[in-house]
């Protein structure tokens, strides 16, 4: 493949979800039907302690992000598992239809699921939107402003001297020359492919 990283460019948010006992960070995210309740489908890795909870559950919610975010909630809830780690103790959250919402967030989408698709890497949930509103004004982070800014909102930094591989997604840095055979991010489990090599200048 060329260069995977116009992939950055489809237009994409980004959203806490969270259901019954967990949660995660997700970007991929659509709506897709029209109408008073529309479909919002929702793609998560099946290695996601969220897929198993989605399983069982039958609600999730949607909470939007804004680019003034406190991006401590981006790390818990997207660089985490809720399998060892309890995200909600960590970020205020106030509770809607029995589901945690992201109390900083811009608002909420509150959905039951309809029907699953699995793919090779995730499951895409369909849920009817139930419930919905605007908590706050401000504008939407996108995915694309994530991923320019990410350093910053993260603080990602690399040793100087050191060739370093950084994750696109959520930022972790591992050092060597090249990545060992069928690595993985240790924090957010995406593949190889996903790494950016940075000599360190
Ligand atoms: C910016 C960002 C976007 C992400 N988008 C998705 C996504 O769309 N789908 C997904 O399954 N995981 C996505 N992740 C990864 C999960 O949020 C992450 O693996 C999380 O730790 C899973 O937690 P859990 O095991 O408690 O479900 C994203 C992470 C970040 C930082």
């Amino acid at each position: 493949m060329k260069n995977k990283k116009i992939t950055h460019k489809i237009t994409q948010g980004m959203y806490v979800l969270t259901t019954k006992d967990g949660g995660c960070m997700v970007d991929a995210v659509s709506q897709i039907s029209a109408g008073d309740h529309p479909l919002i489908s929702v793609a998560v890795r099946k290695d996601n302690y969220t897929n198993e909870l989605l399983k069982r559950n039958d609600t999730f919610a949607l909470s939007v992000l804004q680019k003034e975010i406190d991006p401590k909630i981006i790390e818990v809830f997207g660089m985490h598992s809720m399998r060892d780690y309890d995200k909600f103790a960590q970020v205020n959250t106030i509770e809607i239809e029995h589901l945690r919402i992201i109390e900083q967030a811009l608002g909420y989408m509150i959905c039951k699921i309809e029907d699953r698709i699995e793919n090779d890497t995730h499951t895409l949930f369909i849920g009817r939107l139930l419930e919905a509103d605007v908590l706050h004004e401000g504008e939407a982070m996108s995915y694309e402003y994530y991923q320019n800014n990410k350093d910053e909102l993260l603080k990602v930094t690399t040793e100087t001297g050191k060739t370093a591989w950084v994750c696109t997604i959520c930022g972790y840095v591992y050092y060597g020359e090249e990545l060992p055979e069928n690595f993985k991010c240790p924090v957010c489990g995406v593949e190889a492919s996903l790494f950016e090599k940075r000599k360190g200048e």
